[in-house]
């Protein structure tokens, strides 16, 4: 069994980290879109659910997904620098996609940037499959690689990550 890092709902209290990590980890290069307003935005949304980690009051990583109700859409995931490598990633992407499963949702989609190969790398170690490229995806300036994992109905990736490692 896997062993699960502290993993909650962020609070409005939160917005603003998350939002400077996507700015620094994953927005680099391009206009910040995911702001501290659209995070307190997502964080009230009740179709997603925006998961932290903290340690001792400091954010360490969060993971933001959309559910609808077939399928769910992972937006956006970041690990701080400094607590990468320790299993928080699959933490977040099992705590989220183990809700999805509980919900109902059959399959989780995402994007990343196609010139990002460790997120790319990353995800495939989770079970993503790559499924398609979106040209000039993010801003008309950097492509994205859509990627899928089916929940149900798909053999070894439909295991429940939370359950299974
Ligand atoms: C991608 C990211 C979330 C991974 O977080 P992490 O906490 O370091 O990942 P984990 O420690 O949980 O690693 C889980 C698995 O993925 C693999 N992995 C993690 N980072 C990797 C990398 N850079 N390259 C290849 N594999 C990687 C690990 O080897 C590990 O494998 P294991 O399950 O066999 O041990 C983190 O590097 C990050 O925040 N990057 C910047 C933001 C980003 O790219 N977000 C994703 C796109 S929105």
């Amino acid at each position: 069994m896997l062993a699960l890092p502290d993993i909650r709902l962020a609070t409005p209290a939160d917005a603003a980290g998350i939002a400077d990590m996507s700015r620094d980890c994953i927005e680099h290069g391009l206009p910040w879109s995911w702001t501290a307003a659209r995070v307190l935005q997502a964080i009230h949304d009740p179709l997603t659910n925006v998961a932290v980690h903290a340690r001792r009051g400091q954010l360490q990583g969060f993971g933001i997904m959309q559910y609808g109700d077939d399928d769910a859409h992972l937006l956006l995931l970041a690990v701080s620098p400094v607590a990468r490598h320790q299993g928080l990633g699959r933490g977040l992407t099992a705590w989220l996609e183990h809700t999805a499963r509980t919900a109902g949702v059959r399959r989780i989609r995402l994007e990343a940037r196609a010139d990002n190969l460790h997120a790319l790398a990353f995800y495939e170690k989770q079970g993503y499959v790559r499924v398609g490229t979106a040209s000039g995806y993010y801003e008309g300036v950097v492509d994205a690689v859509q990627m899928r994992k089916m929940l149900v109905g798909d053999g070894g990736a439909a295991s429940d990550d939370l359950a299974t490692r």
